[in-house]
C-alpha cells in the first residue's frame, strides 16, 4: 500500500514509521522544512525509545520518505492519515484547525478513490466534517471515503504499544473501507475491533478520560490513606487483584500530565456539554488532578515555617519518564510556586533539560546530575520518576543540608529511606 501521514508530531511520525516497518510505502508530510531535512537524515524530532533507528532502517530500504510538498506527498497515496494535533482552546474544547487545513491540502491535491484514515484525537462529529470539508473543496471528481482510527500510544513506549497495543479500533461507515484499513493493520497481528466512526471518535475519549479517573480515584484513596494510617500500594495491589479492576494505572501521586489525559478529559467535558450533559464525575477528576499538582508544595509548607531563599531540590521535570515532553508537566505549577514562595530552585532532568528552560520560571538553576541537584539542598522533591533517579541509593541524599525528600511518584521504600536516615515523605503511605 502506498500510504501518506499528514503531521509528523507524536501520532504522526510514530504511524508512519510503523506502517513502513510493516512493509508499506510511507511518505510523511509536514509543513515545518526545518523538521523535514532532520527526518530525511534519519533523526527523530522527538525523544521517544529506539524511534531513530527504527527510521534508519526504513529510510534505507526505501519504504520511508519525508516531504513538505503535498502534492508529492499525495500522488500515489491509496490511503492518506490524519494525524495533525487538536489542542486546547481556552474553554477546553479541542481546536480543529490544523484537521480543517489537512481536509482543505487533501480536497486539492488527490487525483485518485482514496480512503482519509483520521488518527488524530478528534471530537464526535469530526470525520463527517473532514469529509464534508474535502467533498465541498475537491478539486478532480474522486470517491472519498473515512475512517477513524483513533491511537493508543503512550509516549515513551510508543513502538513497544504499536506492535504490542492491546487493539486496533477501525471506525468505519461500510464494510470496505473497514476491511481495506484492516488489512493495512494485519501484520501488526492485534485484536481488531471494528465499529462505527462515531463510537471510534468516543472510544479514544472514553478510554483515556477513564484512565484519568483511575489516577484521580487512587489519589484520592491516597489522601484517606494518610489521614487513616494506611498504605495506598497496599491497598492499590489489593484492589488490582480483582481482574474487573486491573492493577494498572492505580499509581497514586502528583497527578497525570503529557499532551493526551488534560488536553482529552477537558475535551469530553466539552463534547458532552454540547449535548446538554452535565459529566459531573470526569469534572471532579480534573479537579482532584488540578488539586494533586501542588500537594508536594502544599507538603513543604507544612514542614518549613517558611521556604525564602529555602534551596529546593527539583529531580526530575518531564511528565513522566522517559520522554522529554515537558506538555502538561506537574513540574511546571510546582516551580512556578515554589519561585513564588521566594524559594531557590535547582532542577535536573535526564533528558527534558533543554525543553524545560524554555517552559519554566527564568530563575530556576540547572544541575547535570541528581548529586549536584541535591548539594546543599534544604529539601528535595522528585517529580519523575526516571530509572537514574529511583535507583539513587539513600546515602545521595546525605550531601543536602539535611536529608528532607519529598517524594511525588513514591520511587523509593520508606523503611530503606528511612533506615538510610533520610527524612522522607511521599504520596499516600
Ligand atoms: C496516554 C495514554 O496512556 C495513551 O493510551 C494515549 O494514547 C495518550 O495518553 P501518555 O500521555 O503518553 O499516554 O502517558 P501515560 O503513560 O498514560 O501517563 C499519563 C500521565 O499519568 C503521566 O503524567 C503519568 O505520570 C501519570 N500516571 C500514570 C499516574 O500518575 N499514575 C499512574 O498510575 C499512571
Amino acid at each position: 500500500m502506498n500510504i501518506s501521514v499528514v503531521g509528523t508530531g507524536y501520532v504522526g511520525l510514530v504511524t508512519g514509521v510503523s506502517l513502513a516497518e510493516i512493509g508499506h510505502h510511507v511518505i510523511c508530510i509536514d509543513i515545518d522544512e526545518a523538521k523535514v531535512e532532520q527526518m530525511k537524515q534519519g533523526i527523530s524530532p522527538i525523544y521517544e525509545p529506539g524511534l531513530d533507528e527504527l527510521m534508519s532502517r526504513n529510510i534505507e530500504a526505501g519504504r520511508l520518505t519525508f516531504t513538505t510538498n503535498h502534492k508529492e506527498g499525495f500522488h500515489l497515496a491509496d490511503v492518506i492519515y490524519i494525524a495533525v494535533g487538536t489542542p486546547e482552546k481556552v474553554d477546553g474544547s479541542a481546536n480543529l484547525v490544523f484537521i480543517e487545513q489537512a481536509a482543505r491540502d487533501i480536497a486539492k491535491y488527490i487525483m485518485k478513490d482514496i480512503i482519509v484514515v483520521t488518527k488524530s484525537t478528534v471530537p464526535v462529529g469530526t470525520n463527517d466534517r473532514i469529509l464534508e470539508i474535502i467533498e465541498d473543496n475537491q478539486i478532480h471528481n474522486v470517491q472519498i471515503d473515512i475512517v477513524a482510527n483513533p491511537e493508543f500510544l503512550r509516549e515513551g513506549s510508543a513502538l513497544m504499544d504499536s506492535f504490542n497495543g492491546d487493539r486496533i479500533v477501525i471506525g468505519a461507515n461500510n464494510v470496505y473501507e473497514a476491511s481495506i484499513i484492516e488489512k493495512i493493520n494485519e501484520p501488526f497481528g492485534l485484536p481488531i475491533y471494528h465499529t462505527d466512526i462515531r463510537s471510534a471518535e468516543l472510544i479514544k475519549y472514553a478510554s483515556n478520560a477513564f484512565l484519568a479517573t483511575k489516577i484521580s480515584f487512587i489519589n484520592e484513596i491516597a489522601a484517606i490513606c494518610e489521614r487513616v494510617g494506611a498504605n495506598v500500594e497496599h491497598v492499590a495491589k489489593g484492589m488490582g487483584m480483582d481482574k474487573r479492576i486491573g492493577g494498572e494505572f492505580l499509581n497514586a501521586g502528583i497527578g497525570y500530565g503529557g499532551s493526551c489525559f488534560p488536553k482529552d478529559t477537558k475535551a469530553l467535558i466539552q463534547i458532552a456539554g454540547n449535548v446538554a450533559y452535565d459529566f459531573e464525575l470526569l469534572k471532579g477528576v480534573v479537579n482532584v488532578n488540578q488539586k494533586q499538582r501542588t500537594l508536594l508544595v502544599d507538603k513543604l509548607n507544612e514542614r518549613f515555617a517558611t521556604l525564602v531563599d529555602k534551596r529546593i531540590a527539583v529531580l526530575g521535570l518531564a511528565f513522566k519518564p522517559n520522554t522529554d515532553d515537558m506538555r502538561e508537566a506537574a513540574s511546571i505549577i510546582i516551580t512556578e510556586r515554589l519561585i513564588e514562595k521566594g524559594a531557590i530552585v535547582i532542577a535536573y532532568d535526564p533528558v527534558a533539560m533543554e525543553n524545560a528552560r524554555g517552559i519554566l520560571h527564568a530563575d530556576i538553576l540547572y544541575a547535570n546530575s541528581v548529586q549536584e541537584t541535591l548539594h546543599d539542598a534544604d529539601a528535595a522533591l522528585v517529580l519523575t520518576e526516571w530509572d537514574e533517579i529511583r535507583n539513587a541509593d539513600p546515602t545521595v541524599f546525605h550531601s543536602m543540608k539535611n536529608p528532607i525528600v519529598f517524594d511525588g511518584r513514591n520511587c523509593f521504600s520508606v523503611d530503606v529511606m528511612r533506615e538510610g536516615g533520610v527524612e522522607y515523605w511521599s504520596v499516600g503511605r
